[in-house]
């Protein structure tokens, strides 16, 4: 994406954003800007502020303090007017509708794209069913992009994991938005599986949706990322390319540990990984 210094469009913009829960200040501070076309990662250890974070930018929570903007327009802090605005995220924790199939759930997903609302859809109204066959049209080549079209009709919950998390980023893409929040995407995913979620998340930043990421696995985050920002104890405390996050001294005492060269030879591959699994899913779930 840094191929030529054209002009940058920023999509998302957030100033200032503080987040408080009565003494703990989660967020701190927060300037933070997604250009159009970017894929933008997100680190920090756990507890560091990133999935609360996400939660004042799609507005889950009213921030403390700050504003986010979109395309140039400061968001409303109510979550369907964001989505509505453009922006679609996915959670930590998959929220899917467990007893719906593939297809309801992506379904489900267009809802502030189609005059009928959110209960017309789940109700199946006279008014979804007529907009219903284009939206299943839609629904179906999000499926395909992401590969669930033989499963359509298999209910979300006998889906195995890594196929979970897809059909929630299909879900997210149904609202067609022009920026796509991910909360650790690849968690709970094997090798082969993430391998295709990095070209998965190439394959919408093509289509010109730009993408913020949160993500534990560095190479995950590193391959993909046009520009890196490091939050620790809520404050951004590094933001630049991969390499220059890699490098930065403050990060590695912060966060990483070790420095990474470049590709990662097999010695700190095996250091991250372990790292993974020591960092990941050790507390209570935060939404
Ligand atoms: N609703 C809430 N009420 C009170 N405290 C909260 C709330 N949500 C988050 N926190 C606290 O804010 C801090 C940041 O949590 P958050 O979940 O944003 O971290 P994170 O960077 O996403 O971590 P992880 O990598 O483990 O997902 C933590 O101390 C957490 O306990
Ligand atoms: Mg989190």
């Amino acid at each position: 994406m840094s191929t030529m210094t054209t002009e940058t469009t920023p999509v998302l913009e957030a100033r200032n954003v503080t987040m408080r829960f009565g003494g703990l200040t989660a967020v701190r501070s927060v300037d933070f800007t997604v250009n159009a076309g970017e894929i933008v990662g997100l680190i920090g250890p756990n507890g560091a502020g990133k999935t609360t974070f996400f939660n004042c930018l799609t507005g889950l929570y009213v921030p403390t303090e700050g504003t986010v903007s979109y395309q140039g327009t400061v968001l409303p802090p109510k979550p369907h007017l964001v989505t509505k605005a453009g922006i679609a995220r996915t959670f930590q924790n998959i929220r899917l509708f467990a007893n719906m199939t593939v297809l309801e759930n992506v379904l489900v997903g267009r809802h502030t794209r189609t005059k009928e609302g959110l209960w017309s859809a789940l109700l199946r109204g006279p008014g979804f069913k007529k907009a219903e066959k284009a939206s299943e049209e839609r629904a179906m080549e999000l499926l395909e992009f992401i590969g669930l079209e033989a499963k359509r009709d298999h209910l979300a919950r006998n889906l195995p994991y890594g196929e979970q998390r897809k059909l929630e980023i299909a879900r997210a893409l149904a609202s067609e938005p022009g920026l796509l929040l991910l909360d650790e995407p690849t968690a709970g995913m094997n090798p082969q599986e993430t391998r295709a979620t990095e070209e998965l998340v190439f394959a919408i930043r093509d289509k010109g949706i730009a993408v913020l990421l949160i993500e534990h696995d560095m190479r995950f985050v590193f391959n993909l990322s046009d520009r890196v920002a490091v939050l620790v104890q809520g404050e951004k405390l590094v933001e630049g390319t991969s390499e220059v996050v890699q490098a930065d001294e403050r990060v590695i005492a912060a966060y990483l540990g070790e420095p990474f060269e470049g590709d990662p030879g097999a010695a700190e591959t095996a250091e991250v990984d372990a790292a993974e699994a020591g960092t990941t899913s050790t507390k209570g779930e935060a939404q």
